[in-house]
Order: structure tokens, then sequence, then C-alpha cells
């Protein structure tokens, strides 16, 4: 074969390994999530996996570099299970998925999500525990996982998300008492409203009373 017929498989083969691999596993990742759900409104429909990145696809917005930092599915009819693939978008600042019909648990993968600001899952029909992996998200200011159905204790470790400002754990069925430590000594009631097993903090002289009733 002459040296010139091989020119094109040349180009073609650096061009392949040049495209930016994370921009293409974001694109998975978020494919993942088309998969598992059920999208009676269509509004998945843009996300095309053979495109170079899902930064043309509806809901999803990316930074400078091709990397998703917003994911925009509030209010979107959607039904089915969070994957845990969803822990991949290491540049991802907002995680808007309420007011879905959403079932089974928090995909503990989330706590991957280093950048994340904004985790808004309320409204919806989540089950399980919190994931004690959320107190690895140290950017996090918006936590709102009203409205579900989520069982166990609140894991103490999410007093350590210092930017935490809001707060809301109200509507489901967690159980335990409350923690007060860190930045949780700024909630109020308000953040855990009709959680009919959850205890108030009681305080004892200085030492945490928990009456350790069966929490599950
Ligand atoms: C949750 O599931 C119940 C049935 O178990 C259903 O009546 C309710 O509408 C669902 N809630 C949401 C927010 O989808
Ligand atoms: C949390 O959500 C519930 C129900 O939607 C609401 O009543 C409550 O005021 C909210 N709490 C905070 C702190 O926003």
């Amino acid at each position: 074969m002459a040296t010139w017929a091989l020119f094109p498989l040349i180009a073609l083969l650096s061009s392949t390994l040049a495209a930016p691999a994370a921009a293409n596993s974001e694109g998975d990742a978020l494919y993942a999530l088309r998969r598992a759900v059920v999208d009676p409104g269509n509004v998945l429909q843009s996300w095309d996996p053979t495109l170079v990145d899902p930064c043309t696809w509806f809901h999803v917005t990316c930074d400078h570099d091709n990397r998703v930092t917003r994911l925009d599915l509030g209010n979107a009819k959607l039904s089915g299970k969070l994957v845990p693939e969803l822990g991949k978008l290491e540049h991802l600042q907002y995680l808007e998925l309420y007011m879905n019909d959403f079932v089974g648990h928090i995909p503990e993968e989330l706590g991957g999500l280093k950048s994340l600001v904004s985790l808004d899952l309320f409204h919806n029909n989540l089950t399980g525990p919190i994931p004690s992996s959320l107190s690895k998200l140290s950017n996090l200011k918006f936590l709102r996982l009203n409205n579900n159905k989520l069982t166990g204790r609140i894991p103490r470790e999410l007093t350590k998300l210092g930017n935490l400002k809001i707060l809301n754990a109200s509507n489901n069925n967690l159980c335990g008492t409350i923690p007060v430590a860190g930045s949780f000594s700024k909630f109020t009631e308000q953040s855990f409203v009709n959680n009919p097993r959850l205890e108030g903090p009681e305080l004892i002289g200085f030492v945490r009373y928990d009456s350790g009733r069966d929490c599950n």
C-alpha cells in the first residue's frame, strides 16, 4: 500500500485519540440516567449519546471546558431510579431533580460530586437512608430532601458541611435524634418537620441524650 493511502487513517486515529475522554464519560453517565427513567413527556429526547459531549442536550449546562455543571430536570414528570453513574459528574454544581416521581435509594456515589452546590431531590418518592457519603460535598449550600419517604438516622457526618445554608429534610420517615453540631446548629425545627419518628435534639447536661429507640 502506498504511504499516502495511510494518511486518512492516521488522521482519523489521531482525532479519535484527541477527543476529550472526560466529556464522553459524562455523556455516558447522563445517558445511563436516560436509560433508567421513564420519560412520558420526552424531556430527554435530545439526549443523543452519539454526540461528542452532552453540552447541547436540553436541561444540561456545561462550562467552557465542556464539563457538565448543571442538570435541570425539576418538575419533568420523570420516574424510575437514580443511577450511581451520576456520581461521575465531578464538575456538577446543580443537581435539580425535584418534583418528579423518582423511587429507590439516593445513590451513595453522589458523594463523588465534589463541586456540588445544590442537591434538590424534594418531592419524589425516594426511600432508604440519607447516604453519609454526602458529607464529602464540601461546597454544598442547598440540600433539599423534603417530601420523600427517606428512613433511618440523619448521618451525624453531615454536620461537617460547613457551607450548608439551607437544609430541608421535612416530610420523610427519618428517625433517631437531630444532630446539633457544626453547621446544623443554625437549623431550626422547620428543617425537620413531619418526621413522626424523629426526636428533637435533647440535651441533658451537655451530653446528648439518645433514647436508643429502634430506628431503621
Ligand atoms: C408516590 O407514590 C404514591 C403511591 O405509592 C403516589 O400516590 C404519589 O403520587 C407518589 N408521589 C410522587 C411525588 O410521585
Ligand atoms: C421544608 O419543606 C416543608 C414542606 O415543603 C416546609 O413546610 C418547610 O417550611 C420547609 N422548611 C424550610 C426550612 O425551608
